[in-house]
């Protein structure tokens, strides 16, 4: 994605020429940056071939999955309905790994019945639960446990899922307890451990905790997993010189706990292989003027992306027209929806802008159009793939009448 003679494009498109052609709010993707990222990711862990599975829940589009699972990766799921898209897109079962911490029994018996690869258990009674319906089917099933490593990732509190008061996994004590209960089980086969600390994780050192105390407890309980699930949460820069994961490091400790521990290893990225693929393409309503500042009334509202006003996210929001021509006033970024966290950013410094004027807001791949909602009755934006020049609408904007 990058400017050409001052155009913003998704490779060989100019966000403008998709605008007029399909009207605004728009998600867009560029293929060719997908494809790196998953690339990278591979590269980068590429001497213990890991078995990376997307975590859906970061972008659930069927057409985009279906991609990722061409480009080598099955899928983490949280739900019957990831599970239901990951299966339409054509990833192979034996690739997915299902988390979260109330699954139910449909959601449970659906995915002994698709045969995927394991069921990531986070409490006891979802152990049991899995037991009796496996017992019931007559089948041993495998599972993981979510062990909670105590561990803080370090990134925003809404967003970090690995310390002790958290909802996610089980702590040390009861750990060891259900391992036992597992291998006194029928109809259960405990094959992986997962930990997942939380997301959008830039430092290194909460990853090397993690690890310490994962191998620490593997040593203790003195089981073999044939599994270590390492979860998701390589964080992404969302400024242009922001910080990012530093993979090299990464690589690097896990090799060093693989010494160890002769287990494959799971991850379940989502933003790092889709966040910086996506962008949102939106059009100036209104420009309101107030005294301190401009309001840059968008078409695109908070249920459209919701990252900035639920975790006081900051997208970088560029002009889809260069222009050299400077504004004074400080402009603030805001959606139409009648709320005051409607709001997507403000910037100090921006080109002067005019009413209808396109705003490219960037980073969008990973927790946008799946996180979107319909609040004020406002219809789902239309998603659109970018591969060299071609463009495949990977999914129609939502229709009113289908609201109504
Ligand atoms: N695995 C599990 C068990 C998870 O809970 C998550 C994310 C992932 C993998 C993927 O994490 P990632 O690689 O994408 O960081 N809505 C928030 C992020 C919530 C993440 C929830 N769990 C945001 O927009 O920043």
């Amino acid at each position: 994605m990058k400017y050409i003679n001052k155009s913003f494009s998704i490779e060989k498109v100019k966000a403008q020429n998709l605008a007029k052609k399909f009207a605004t709010p728009i998600y867009c993707y560029s293929y060719k940056q997908l494809k790196k990222n998953i690339n990278n990711f591979k590269q980068n862990f590429k001497s213990f071939s890991p078995l990376v599975c997307f975590a859906v829940k970061a972008n659930a589009n069927v057409n985009l999955i279906r991609e990722i699972g061409k480009l080598g990766l099955g899928a983490d799921v949280v739900s019957i309905g990831e599970l239901m898209k990951a299966l339409k897109a054509g990833i192979n079962p034996k690739k997915i790994v299902f988390s979260g911490v109330g699954k139910t029994k449909t959601e449970i018996s659906y995915a002994i019945d698709k045969k995927i690869l394991l069921l990531n258990a986070e409490s006891k009674s979802e152990i049991i639960e899995i037991e009796k319906i496996a017992k019931s089917k007559n089948k041993i099933i495998n599972i993981g446990i979510r062990l909670n490593p105590n561990t803080d990732a370090k990134t925003l509190s809404k967003i970090s899922t690995g310390k002790k008061e958290n909802k996610f996994g089980v702590d040390e004590k009861v750990f060891f307890e259900l391992i036992k209960y597992s291998k006194n089980s029928k109809n259960i086969s405990l094959k992986c451990l997962s930990v997942h600390i939380g997301s959008q994780i830039v430092d290194n050192v909460p990853y090397e905790k993690m690890l310490n105390v994962v191998d620490r407890i593997i040593r203790k309980a003195n089981y073999e997993f044939e599994f270590i699930d390492l979860g998701g949460g390589m964080g992404i820069s969302y400024d242009n010189n922001g910080k990012k994961l530093n993979y090299k490091k990464y690589n690097i400790s896990i090799k060093k706990f693989l010494k160890n521990h002769n287990s494959k290893i799971i991850f379940e990225p989502g933003r790092s292989i889709v966040g910086n693929a996506g962008v949102l393409i939106t059009k100036i309503i209104y420009i309101k003027k107030n005294e301190k500042k401009d309001f840059i009334i968008l078409d695109a509202a908070m249920n459209d992306l919701m990252r900035p006003a639920i975790y006081g996210a900051k997208h970088r929001t560029l002009p889809a027209l260069k222009t050299n021509l400077f504004s004074k006033k400080i402009y603030e970024f805001v959606g139409p929806i009648c709320e005051s966290t409607d709001k997507f950013i403000t910037l100090k410094k921006f080109q002067k802008l005019k009413e209808k004027d396109l705003i490219i807001m960037c980073d969008v791949g990973a927790y946008g159009m799946s996180l979107s909602s319909n609040y004020n009755v406002r219809p789902k934006p239309i998603e659109i793939l970018i591969k060299g020049s071609k463009i495949n609408v990977i999914k129609k904007r939502q229709k009113l009448k289908d609201l109504i």
